[in-house]
């Protein structure tokens, strides 16, 4: 019953993000000075694919070289709009779509970021279908830390109905072994709660990946827009939020030997290392390319969705921003605690640091309530998510991630 309130109260408060203003001025996203310590992340979105799943809602389009081509050359003008306004980033996170679906222009922009920027660390996303002995050579010389793979399951059975018709369980786990040791870090993800998934098929995705021995492995439970729900409901069974829960206790009771502890609610690895989430290490951070959101100065701005939009823009040499929404301080602080609950622990001290007050001053209210359900428990330098409050915290990421997704269908719909 907790998780579903908790769930409950974060749909309502994520809905309010999706109360976008098409009044942009994007003059208004200036670089301020940071703290010291203080980082901005950079997410670029490569939107193409080879085939489009029917349960993805993230912005995306079936590959096509040459607008692929055109698209590379308008995100790098993005980034110089951004370059001219002050703003420097070292963390990277390539997501799409497949961002390895051009090596030749992808390779070229990751060369035009180490020329721009200090370049710490680069993650990227990919499909194992694009894994080969040199895209994986390639990708280790442009000096990428952290290798990202959408396995989703080792089933065939259940690729086959979440529509990923082309690949299968032995093809991903010979893809997995061509990256194991020659990144920093290899993440699978997998996903959750699928119709027709059954817990045993879950476990045995669970049992592979440890197996294997992967560094990371990223938990996704299913969270269609309306349409792709209604969608995949016409075509399998239910997408049924009630069974999520026996799922991600399998999760808990599955993952923690061999070394794996908790990145995120979601994410699990040996040891520390990057995870995908960049929401969860930097309070503020830019996205570009087409459908990306960025968060600044209590601002989060909407990137248009359509191509030829996104290319007009950037064309008037404009920021190709297509909505805004001002966050209350309220907002703004609720939204933090969340995605450091998702991280599993909010550090009192850097909240002190960094924005000039006590955390009870700001979220008093709901550290209380989340202390009274018992899903967290505090210590004298941090309030930490503990093993009750992993499900009710994942509930509550899930819903504002739905949320999100509704944005996502509504903005690819209207093609902003
Ligand atoms: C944007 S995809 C990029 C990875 C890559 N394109 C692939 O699919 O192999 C990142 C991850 O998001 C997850 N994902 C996509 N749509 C989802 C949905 N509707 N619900 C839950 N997870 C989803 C999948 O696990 C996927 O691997
Ligand atoms: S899940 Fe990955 S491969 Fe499938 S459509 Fe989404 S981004 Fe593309």
């Amino acid at each position: 019953m907790i998780p579903e309130i908790a769930g409950y109260i974060t749909k309502r408060e994520g809905r309010k993000f999706l109360k976008l203003s098409e009044q942009v001025d994007d003059s208004l996203i200036t670089s301020r000075i940071l703290r010291p310590g203080e980082q901005l992340s950079l997410y670029i979105h490569i939107p193409f694919c080879r085939s489009l799943c029917p349960f993805c809602c993230f912005n995306r389009y079936l590959f096509n070289a040459e607008k692929a081509r055109a698209y590379f050359s308008q995100l790098r003008h993005e980034l110089d709009i951004y370059i001219q306004r002050g703003f420097t980033f070292s963390e990277f996170y390539f997501g799409g779509g497949t961002p390895t679906i051009m090596m030749d222009e992808l390779l070229s922009f990751i060369a035009y970021l180490k020329q721009k920027f200090p370049v710490r660390n680069i993650s990227m996303e990919t499909t194992p279908q694009e894994i080969t002995p040199e895209i994986v050579k390639s990708l280790q010389t442009a000096g990428i830390k952290r290798i990202s793979l959408g396995v989703q399951s080792f089933d065939d059975e259940m690729l086959k109905s979440m529509g990923r018709v082309l690949s299968t369980g032995t093809e991903a786990r010979q893809k997995i072994k061509m990256t194991l040791g020659q990144f920093e870090t290899v993440n699978v993800d997998l996903i959750f709660n699928f119709p027709f998934q059954t817990p045993e098929k879950f476990a045995s995705d669970i049992r592979i990946f440890k197996e294997m021995g992967i560094d990371q492995v990223t938990f996704y439970p299913l969270m269609p827009s309306p349409h792709k729900k209604s969608a995949m409901e016409r075509r399998f069974a239910r997408v049924d939020n009630g069974r999520e829960k026996r799922f991600y206790k399998l999760i808990l009771s599955e993952i923690f030997d061999q070394g794996y502890q908790a990145s995120t609610v979601w994410c699990f690895s040996k040891g520390t290392r990057m995870i995908d989430e960049y929401i969860v290490d930097y309070a503020d951070y830019i996205g570009i390319g087409a459908g990306s959101v960025s968060l600044v100065n209590g601002i989060f701005y909407v990137n248009s969705f359509s191509l030829d939009k996104y290319a007009d823009h950037l064309q008037n040499n404009r920021l190709p921003i297509a909505r805004r929404r001002d966050l209350s301080e309220k907002e703004y602080f609720r939204y933090y605690l969340l995605t450091k609950l998702f991280g599993t622990r909010v550090n009192k001290e850097q909240f002190k640091q960094q924005f000039d007050t006590e955390i009870y001053n700001k979220l008093g209210m709901e550290i209380r309530l989340l202390k009274a359900v018992g899903a967290v428990t505090e210590t004298e330098s941090e309030i930490r998510v503990n093993r009750r409050g992993m499900y009710i915290i994942s509930v509550m990421m899930r819903e504002f991630f739905a949320g999100l997704n509704t944005l996502r269908e509504i903005s690819i719909e209207n093609q902003i």
